[in-house]
């Protein structure tokens, strides 16, 4: 979390995720140019440009599909958490190395004419009516002023001015850009390749992104419809004090409404909003550490009873009203204003006693 913006906020996890990152990146484009050279004996030769274009392209293209992947993960498996956390150091990576496939395409190919090379690339011949003589190169162009100006925007900075809503609808671009990257590939590389296994594994790739994301909507969907309570009451039973761990959450969903995080922590139990203000992270899933609820996802942290940052953070989550009746929870659905203060529910010493789970 951040009150004033820093480029990077470093710590030791970062920096070991990003010398892994580095170590990955120039260890796969050394191997991938040196097997190249290699294998392209003249008089089947490819010059040294041509590989290292096609190194950082395919070195981009699955670092993309990686990225598509976590989101699904993350919601599938705690493990993948790690990964979430540092995503954007990933996706600074993946622009900067595709965008150098893009700028060594641009200078390979149209550097050497009387045109203005940009041009002579990605508009300078090939026809839209055909498959094998579509401009792909335009594609990947497009594709690479998306993930511009997703990485421009990427800072908490942007997400905080242009607000999490805006963010996030900017955000979903990069399933249009990963489709104009398919087209871009399908209809470029692809043309020229006679073996079909490059067809089959960009198949494989968008079969495993399309999958991965319909799995992890199911299972959300299934748990929702599983677990889901009507909300029509003005109370509403949602658990027993036993369902609840000390300091951990635990997540109800209401049919038609957000879901709501309920924590129980120091004989206390607090309700929020499950939709964390920073980039909607499910905070049911997280812990309440140093007396806070803390996201799993970048550990943003917010007060159990009052749904704020503690000072000097900003950030605001709706809380809700709670009751007890014998070992039941009761909770209104309706939620309460982003960071208002609702008294916790303070269960009685005798009934703590029988109740502890954890
Ligand atoms: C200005 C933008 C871009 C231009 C001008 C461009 C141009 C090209 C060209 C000319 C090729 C054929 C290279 C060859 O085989 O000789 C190619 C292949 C490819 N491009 Fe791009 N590209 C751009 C952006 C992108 C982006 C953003 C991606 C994202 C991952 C991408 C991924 C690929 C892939 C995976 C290949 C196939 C590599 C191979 O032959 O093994 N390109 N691109
Ligand atoms: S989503 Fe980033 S901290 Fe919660």
């Amino acid at each position: 979390m951040t009150v004033t913006y820093r480029w990077v906020q470093w710590n030791r996890h970062k920096r070991r995720y990003d010398a892994v990152l580095a170590a990955i990146v120039a260890g796969y484009l050394v191997t991938f140019i040196g097997v190249g050279t290699m294998t392209h004996a003249p008089p089947r030769e490819v010059g040294l440009p041509v590989l290292a274009m096609r190194a950082l392209a395919t070195l981009a293209i699955v670092l993309l599909h990686v990225i598509l992947l976590i989101g699904p993960l993350a919601r599938m498996t705690p493990l993948a958490a790690p990964l979430l956390y540092n995503r954007r150091h990933l996706g600074v990576t993946f622009f900067l190395i595709a965008l150098m496939h893009g700028v060594l395409a641009v200078g390979y190919y149209g550097a050497f004419g009387v045109r203005e090379p940009v041009s002579a690339t990605v508009g300078g011949h090939g026809s839209f009516g055909s498959i094998s003589g579509f401009p792909f190169e335009l594609l990947g162009l497009l594709a690479l002023l998306v993930f511009f100006v997703m990485a421009a925007t990427s800072h908490d900075f942007w997400l905080s001015n242009l607000t999490p809503r805006v963010w996030k609808a900017m955000h979903m671009l990069v399933y249009v850009a990963y489709g104009l990257v398919v087209l871009h590939v399908a209809l470029g590389a692809l043309q020229s390749e006679r073996s079909p296994a490059y067809a089959v594994a960009l198949l494989l790739g968008v079969a495993l992104v399309a999958g991965a994301h319909l799995v992890a909507g199911m299972r959300e969907w299934r748990r929702d419809a599983a677990g889901a309570r009507a909300a029509d009451g003005r109370w509403v039973d949602v658990c027993s004090i036993d369902d609840l761990q000390e300091r951990a959450g635990h997540v109800i969903c209401l049919r038609g409404r957000e879901r709501v995080a309920i924590f129980r922590y120091d004989g206390r139990v607090s309700a929020v909003s499950n939709v964390c203000a920073h980039q909607g992270g499910p905070l049911g899933e997280g812990r309440i550490v140093d007396g806070c609820i803390t996201c799993p996802w970048h550990g943003y942290q917010y007060v159990p009873d009052t749904g704020q940052s503690p000072p000097p953070f900003t950030e605001k989550i709706a809380t809700y009203e709670l009751r007890l009746e014998g070992r039941r929870i009761l909770l209104n659905p309706v939620p309460r204003q982003p960071g208002t203060a609702v008294d916790p529910v303070r269960i009685p010493t005798r009934q703590r006693d029988e109740a502890s789970p954890s």
